[in-house]
């Protein structure tokens, strides 16, 4: 085919603003003008695109955006109350619609009974699932940071509080996965640390209460044979009926969770006691989810087992992953730790696709896209321009910035 000499530039020029894979703010605000086309503000979900728990890790992705991105500061304003009102009042239907699904256990009793009306009045972020519990208890300490509006506090301390019910009541320690007591695994038990060392950190009254928690939730963490051999974070510890015990045991949030936790421990006890752990943990989870130790061809790019078909719950576990790494690089830096973020982050960027939606496969073309794709892609372009600031075109990462070229 023969191409005029006018198209063959202008094609050129495309080519080359596809190809330039540096980060920017505004990369990211077309990013995020996307997510919100899943947005449905009735709900105040990015539902049907992905689920419950999922929009409370995209809502604190955005409150980390928000913190460092004067222009979505701006768009969000109205944002976290819209949130805060209308998820509400969604799970207040769901738990209507599903009575038997809202068990709260009695006090010191074994048995269980269906939702009342009085549960279901306040039922708020709370549901069936202390993980759930936990990711919304982030979201809303992460809105609280960004606005400084106690209400988004006392939120996270409710839904804290309803966790921490939960504390011990295991035939092996810790909290359960679930109301219904089928399932002890790490993601609800670093949850209960990391929710807990946020608080410590932020209700200075109560902060010999939140630092003896965490302290103990992470006890129960380094003892409970949940950290393998290799240092890697296995997902469940005890099954009713054994099912999740026999998943793939190492998913890269269980890895992540706990860094930020660990790193907010250390603040609450102003010593670096157990940053240490948290870099033991990152690097075990980035010889298991990188080559970048291969000596002859390391490659940075962080994979999920379940690659290329993740589903939208798992397709967002490597945003939480890398948001993690993230702040653990903003408190203890490691140039391996920027380097991560700077190849993933250029690599995920070139595989954007017109509709600017990022995939799930963060070094092929956009291979699942939705809600939870663009919210973890997001999560990893949050995490390098807090660290690594902006840089256009393939970076160079030098003196601890991504630097054009
Ligand atoms: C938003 O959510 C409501 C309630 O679930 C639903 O009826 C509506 O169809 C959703 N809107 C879109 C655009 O998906
Ligand atoms: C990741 O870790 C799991 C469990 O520790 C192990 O079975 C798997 O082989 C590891 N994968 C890689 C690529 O190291
Ligand atoms: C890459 O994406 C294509 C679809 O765009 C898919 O068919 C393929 O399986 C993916 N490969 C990997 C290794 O993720
Ligand atoms: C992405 O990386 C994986 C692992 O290194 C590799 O197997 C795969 O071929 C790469 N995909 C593309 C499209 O380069």
């Amino acid at each position: 085919m023969h191409l005029q000499s006018s198209n063959l530039i202008c094609w050129l020029s495309i080519t080359s603003i596809r190809g330039a894979a540096g980060i920017t703010f505004e990369n990211v605000e077309h990013t995020f003008d996307t997510l919100q086309t899943w947005y449905n503000s009735s709900t105040g979900l990015w539902m049907p695109s992905t689920g419950w728990w999922n929009s409370a890790n995209c809502l604190t992705m955005i409150a980390n955006l928000a913190a460092i991105d004067d222009k979505i500061k701006d768009r969000t304003k109205d944002l976290w109350q819209e949130v805060f009102n209308n998820a509400a009042e969604y799970n207040k239907q769901m738990t209507q619609a599903h009575g038997a699904f809202w068990r709260r256990k009695l006090p010191l009793e074994l048995e269980y009974r269906d939702a009342t009306d009085e549960d279901t009045a306040n039922v708020g972020f709370l549901n069936g699932y202390y993980d759930d519990e936990g990711w919304w208890a982030l979201a809303w300490i992460a809105v609280y940071d960004l606005t400084l509006d106690q209400k988004y506090l006392d939120k996270a301390v409710q839904v804290f509080d309803d966790m921490h019910n939960a504390w011990n009541t295991t035939p092996v320690g810790g909290v359960w996965w679930d109301r219904s007591n089928t399932y002890v695994n790490a993601i609800s038990n670093e949850l209960h640390f990391s929710v807990a060392a946020h608080l410590a950190n932020r209700r200075p009254d109560q902060k010999p209460y939140y630092v003896d928690v965490a302290l103990n939730s992470w006890l129960w963490i380094y003892g409970s044979g949940l950290i393998n051999a290799q240092s890697n974070i296995e997902d469940g510890l005890w099954a009713k009926d054994e099912t999740g015990l026999n998943l793939p045991k190492v998913w890269s949030y269980n890895q992540g969770v706990i860094l930020t936790a660990l790193t907010e421990l250390d603040q609450a006890l102003q010593q670096p006691l157990y940053t240490a752990m948290a870099k033991l943990i990152a690097d075990a989870a980035l010889a298991n989810f990188t080559s970048m130790l291969d000596t002859h061809d390391p490659d940075y790019i962080i994979h999920e087992s379940c690659e290329p078909t993740c589903d939208d719950t798992s397709s967002l576990f490597k945003g939480i992953f890398v948001r993690s790494l993230a702040r653990l690089h903003a408190v203890a830096p490691e140039d391996r730790y920027g380097i991560v973020l700077m190849k993933n982050a250029e690599s995920l960027w070139r595989n954007v696709d017109q509709w600017n939606r990022l995939g799930s496969v963060w070094n092929n073309t956009t291979v699942g896209a939705g809600a939870s794709a663009q919210c973890a892609g997001m999560d990893l372009f949050v995490g390098a321009l807090g660290t690594l600031g902006e840089w256009e075109g393939d970076g160079v990462y030098e003196d601890g910035k991504a630097h054009s070229q």
